[in-house]
C-alpha cells in the first residue's frame, strides 16, 4: 500500500523577493501575455486602445470568478434569480433610466501641441489633488492650454436595419441593470417572488471611455456582474448594510488580503443621478485605492421612471393584503475583470527559491484555472503513460493539465505562474509502488501520496476555506 498524503519529503528555502508595495502593473501585464491570459486586441494591427482579447487561461480564470459569484448570488441562497437579458434594447429604456441625458463626462480637449482628449475631472484630481477643485489646468501631456469642457455621452450608438436614421438609433448598453429592471414584472409574476428579492445578471456592458485605463481596469467592453435586490422601502437601509458586508466578504473569501480591501462611502457630489447612497469596494492596485464595486441605495428611481415612460405599472401588490409599494433597490454592481485583475495582484509574488527566482500566482484553488498538473519526471520507462492515466482520472473532477514539455522545473515554473496549486510527479518509485509526489504551489512542501487516494485529497483541499499564504509574510 502506498504512503498517504503529509508523508512530507522536503522542503525548500524560500526567500519572498517582491513586497507588495514595489509591483507594478507592467508585470502583471508580461505575466499575462508569457503566459496567454490576456492579449491586446487587435493585436496584429497595432492594437485598439482600451481593449484586449482573453486567452486560454484568461478565459478560465474569468469563468472561475463568474462561477463564484453566481454561487454566492444563487447557489448559496433562496432569495435571488438569475436573468439574461439582451444587449440592444429599446432605446426608450436609456430615457428612463437617464442614460440619454445624463450619463456624460467632461472632456477637454488640448489646444497645444498634442491635441489630445481628457477627461477634465481625471486632470483636475491628478494635477489638483481633486475632481472638483477650481483652478488652472494644463494638458497633462504637452502642457497645453485646454479647452472649455463639453458634456460627453459614454454611449455607443449603433443602427438597426439597413438605414441609418434617426428613428433607427439605437445603444449598446452601458450597464446590465436596466435589463433587469425593465424584467421586474416578469419575475414577480413568473417566478412567484415578493420582496425582499433579487436579480441577477451577469453580461457585457459598453462604455466609449475617453480616458486611457490601466489595462483591463477601464476598457470600452467588460462585463460586469449585477445584481438588483428589491426590497419594502423601509427596510432599504438594512439590506444596504447587508450587502456591503456580504461583498466585503466574497472577496476575502476568495483570497483577498482585507487591508488591500475598503469601504469607502461617496460624498454627496459624487452620488450618481439614480442614488441616495453608493459606497464602493476599493481595492489596493498598484495605480493606488480604485473601484472595483459599488453598492448603490438606488431608491425606486428606475422602476419608477420605467412605468412613467412604458405606462406598466412596476410595483409590488399583497396578494391578502392588497397592500401595494414600489420597492426600493439595492445593487451590489462589479466588474468582471477588475475582480479578475484584483485576484491576480493580490496573487502575484516572486521569490527566491534556494538561489533562483521563481514567478508564482497565489491563487485561491477555486480561482486558479488549473488546479492540478500531471507531469512525468522522465520522458520514459512507462512514466508518460501513468501521468495519462492519473491525468484522465483527475480532470473528470476538476481542470487538469498533462504536461510533459521541457525539464521539470521549467513545467513547475510554468504552473506556478499560471497558478496551479498542485503538482503531482510521476517517477521512478511511482511505478514500483503507486504512489506520486504532490507539490504544494505556496509552501513548495513535496509529499508522497498514494494514486489511489489523490482524487479523494484533492477534492478535499479544494472544498476547504483558505487564506492568502501572503498575508501575514513580511513584505
Ligand atoms: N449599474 C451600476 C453601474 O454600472 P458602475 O459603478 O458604473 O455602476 C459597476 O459600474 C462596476 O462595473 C464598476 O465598479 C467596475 O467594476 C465595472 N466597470 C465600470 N466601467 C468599467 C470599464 N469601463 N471597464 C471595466 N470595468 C468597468
Amino acid at each position: 500500500m502506498g504512503a498517504a498524503a503529509g508523508d512530507r519529503t522536503r522542503v525548500p528555502h524560500v526567500t519572498t523577493l517582491t513586497p507588495m508595495a514595489e509591483l507594478r502593473l507592467e508585470d502583471i501585464v508580461a505575466l499575462c501575455k508569457r503566459r496567454g491570459f490576456i492579449f491586446p486586441a487587435s493585436e496584429i494591427y497595432g492594437g485598439f486602445a482600451n481593449t484586449y482579447d482573453y486567452g486560454h487561461y484568461g478565459v478560465l480564470l474569468k469563468n472561475n470568478v463568474k462561477g463564484e459569484w453566481w454561487r454566492a448570488m444563487i447557489q448559496e441562497r433562496d432569495d435571488i434569480v438569475a436573468l439574461d437579458s439582451a444587449i440592444i434594447q429599446n432605446p426608450k429604456v436609456w430615457e428612463a433610466s437617464g442614460h440619454l441625458a445624463g450619463f456624460t463626462d467632461p472632456l477637454v480637449q488640448c489646444l497645444g501641441e498634442c491635441k489630445k482628449r481628457w477627461r477634465e475631472d481625471h486632470v483636475r484630481e491628478q494635477e489638483l489633488g481633486d475632481e472638483h477643485a477650481e483652478g488652472k489646468i494644463v494638458c497633462p501631456q504637452c502642457g497645453g492650454e485646454l479647452s472649455e469642457p463639453r458634456q460627453f455621452n459614454l454611449m455607443f450608438e449603433t443602427y438597426v436595419g439597413p438605414v441609418h436614421d434617426e428613428s433607427d438609433r439605437a445603444y449598446l448598453r452601458p450597464e446590465t441593470a436596466q435589463g433587469i429592471f425593465i424584467n421586474f414584472k416578469n419575475v414577480l409574476s413568473f417566478a412567484r417572488r415578493k420582496p425582499p428579492f433579487g436579480i441577477a445578471q451577469i453580461g457585457k456592458s459598453f462604455r466609449n471611455e475617453i480616458t486611457p485605463g490601466n489595462f483591463i481596469f477601464r476598457t470600452l467592453e467588460f462585463e460586469q456582474m449585477e445584481t438588483e435586490f428589491f426590497v419594502p422601502p423601509v427596510e432599504a437601509s438594512q439590506w444596504h448594510e447587508h450587502w456591503m458586508e456580504e461583498r466585503m466578504r466574497w472577496y476575502t473569501d476568495l483570497g483577498i488580503r482585507p487591508d488591500q480591501l475598503r469601504l469607502r462611502a461617496h460624498g454627496p457630489d459624487e452620488l450618481s443621478h439614480y442614488s441616495s447612497a453608493t459606497s464602493d469596494i476599493e481595492y489596493l492596485f498598484p495605480m493606488g485605492w480604485s473601484e472595483l464595486e459599488g453598492i448603490a441605495n438606488r431608491g425606486d428611481f428606475d422602476l419608477t421612471q420605467h412605468a412613467k415612460l412604458s405606462g406598466e405599472k412596476l410595483e409590488y401588490v399583497d396578494s391578502g393584503s392588497g397592500d401595494r409599494f414600489v420597492p426600493h433597490v439595492i445593487e451590489p454592481a462589479a466588474g468582471v475583470d477588475r475582480a479578475m485583475l484584483s485576484f491576480m495582484v493580490d496573487a502575484y509574488d516572486v521569490e527566491e527559491v534556494e538561489g533562483r527566482e521563481r514567478t508564482v500566482l497565489r491563487l485561491h484553488p477555486r480561482l486558479a484555472p488549473v488546479k492540478a498538473a500531471v507531469l512525468p519526471l522522465v520522458n520514459k520507462d512507462g512514466q508518460p503513460q501513468k501521468a495519462r492515466e492519473i491525468y484522465e482520472e483527475l480532470r473528470r473532477l476538476m481542470s487538469a493539465e498533462y504536461d510533459t514539455g521541457g525539464s521539470i522545473g521549467k513545467r513547475y515554473r510554468r504552473q506556478d505562474e499560471i497558478g496551479t496549486p498542485w503538482g503531482i510527479t510521476v517517477d521512478h518509485q511511482t511505478m514500483e509502488d503507486d504512489t506520486v509526489t504532490l507539490r504544494d504551489r505556496d509552501s513548495l512542501d513535496q509529499s508522497r501520496i498514494a494514486i489511489s487516494e489523490l482524487a479523494e485529497e484533492l477534492t478535499r483541499r479544494l472544498g476547504e476555506p483558505w487564506t492568502s499564504p501572503k498575508l501575514g509574510a513580511a513584505a
